[in-house]
């Protein structure tokens, strides 16, 4: 039944009243007791992720416990309540409690997102797990929601390595859903992560390199797609999930179609106030160079996928879902001046080298060779 005009009213005037008392703000969603502040798990909360959710869950004046092994930036939340507990076998601390919602960003291994559901199922009222857009079977076309996802031969695989990343992630979804009803479980499976805190500097190679200005290669073309989701956005949507009890799986991902490598350029050239010598190199050359790469940890093109085989829809990701659910993109110009302000604020031992993107040595190399070959 819609809600009539007086309902909305009614909800209005008491989501300002929750304010005024450091309630939450919630929307007319006829839901009242969700009017007040929630008790949220987050399992995980510290890293990069978590801690964008839980400062958001306590802007809107929500009350956070973490779970976590005490490892990862131990004093971020010194006021927080923290359940130090491993979530391979050592779920204890978490009996015989209760929450009206629990944020799983921590989940990367199919037994531990068993034992977590199924533990806390009776629990909570709510379930909201962190996936991947590394669940589906393949990129080679678009894939929205239903597209069909990876599998693993040996489901009893608990190493996470590129390869098996996206099965166990896709596993880690199926064991939620055996535990925890549909009508209390959301699934989000984000993208490239990006913004203040990525400690991947997967993204932030292409704003810091550009800052350094001279000649820069860059892959593919200025048209290529590519797609992220800033964590911000990305920690909003969850918590609406949360408060609105929107349930369902849902992409995390900017608009297909919205951004190019070469918007990145640009936007990087604007915010850093700077202006590099582009070297768009064509996708032959970037495999070539992917090849002799010798720093075969990082990807030296990162975030950026070639646009044939199975990589050529990997940008082209469908959002719509979600945003129809509320996700708001914020412009990526945005992020970009946000995370760079926090890459300002690191100590210099920490952004003396990037953990992606190419080295200076390999990139004037390259470019040697291209100009070599392309007269
Ligand atoms: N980064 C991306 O671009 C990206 C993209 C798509 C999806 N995701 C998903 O996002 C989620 C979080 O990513 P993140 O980058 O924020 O991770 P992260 O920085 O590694 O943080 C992980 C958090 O989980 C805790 N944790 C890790 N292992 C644990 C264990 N065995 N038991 C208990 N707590 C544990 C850590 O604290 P302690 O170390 O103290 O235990 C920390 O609080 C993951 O589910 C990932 O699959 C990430």
């Amino acid at each position: 039944m819609k809600n009539s005009r007086r309902d909305f009213l009614k909800a209005g005037a008491l989501g300002a009243a929750g304010l005024a008392a450091g309630g939450v703000a919630a929307e007319a969603t006829g839901q009242l007791d969700k009017l007040r502040p929630l008790k949220i798990l987050v399992l995980g909360g510290t890293g990069f992720i978590g801690p964008h959710m839980v400062s958001e869950a306590l802007r809107r004046g929500h009350a956070v416990t973490l779970f976590n092994r005490g490892r990862t930036d131990r004093q971020l939340f010194p006021d927080l309540e923290t359940i130090i507990g491993d979530r391979d076998g050592g779920l204890d601390g978490l009996k015989g409690r209760r929450w009206d919602a629990v944020i799983d960003n921590s989940g990367y291994v199919p037994r531990h997102v068993q034992d977590s559901t199924r533990l806390l199922s009776g629990n909570t009222d709510f379930y909201l797990y962190i996936s991947t857009i590394s669940t589906y079977a393949s990129f080679a076309t678009p894939n929205d929601e239903d597209s069909p996802l990876a599998t693993i031969d040996d489901e009893t695989i608990e190493e996470v390595t590129g390869p098996t990343y996206g099965p166990l992630k896709a596993l880690c979804e199926k064991r939620a859903r055996a535990e925890i009803d549909a009508d209390r479980l959301a699934i989000l499976r984000p993208t490239y992560i990006c913004g203040p805190g990525d400690h991947t500097d997967r993204f932030t190679y292409w704003p810091v390199r550009t800052a350094q200005g001279g000649e820069m290669i860059w892959p593919g073309g200025p048209s290529y797609p590519t797609q992220i989701i800033d964590v911000r956005d990305l920690a909003n949507f969850t918590i609406d999930c949360v408060e609105k009890t929107i349930t369902g799986t849902y992409n995390t991902v900017t608009p297909a179609g919205s951004y190019t490598m070469g918007d990145l350029l640009a936007d990087s050239q604007a915010v850093t106030a700077s202006s590099v010598d582009a070297i768009w190199v064509d996708e032959a050359f970037v495999a070539r160079a992917q090849e002799q790469n010798p720093e075969q940890n990082r990807g030296i093109f990162p975030i950026w996928h070639a646009l044939s085989g199975d990589t050529a829809a990997v940008s082209s990701i469908s959002g719509a879902r979600a945003r129809a659910a509320g996700l708001q993109n914020r412009p990526v110009r945005e992020t970009i001046r946000d995370l760079m302000r926090w890459w300002q604020t690191l100590p210099a031992e920490r952004t003396a080298v990037l953990k992606a993107g190419m080295s200076s040595a390999f990139e004037a190399e390259l470019i040697a060779l291209w100009k070599q070959q392309n007269g």
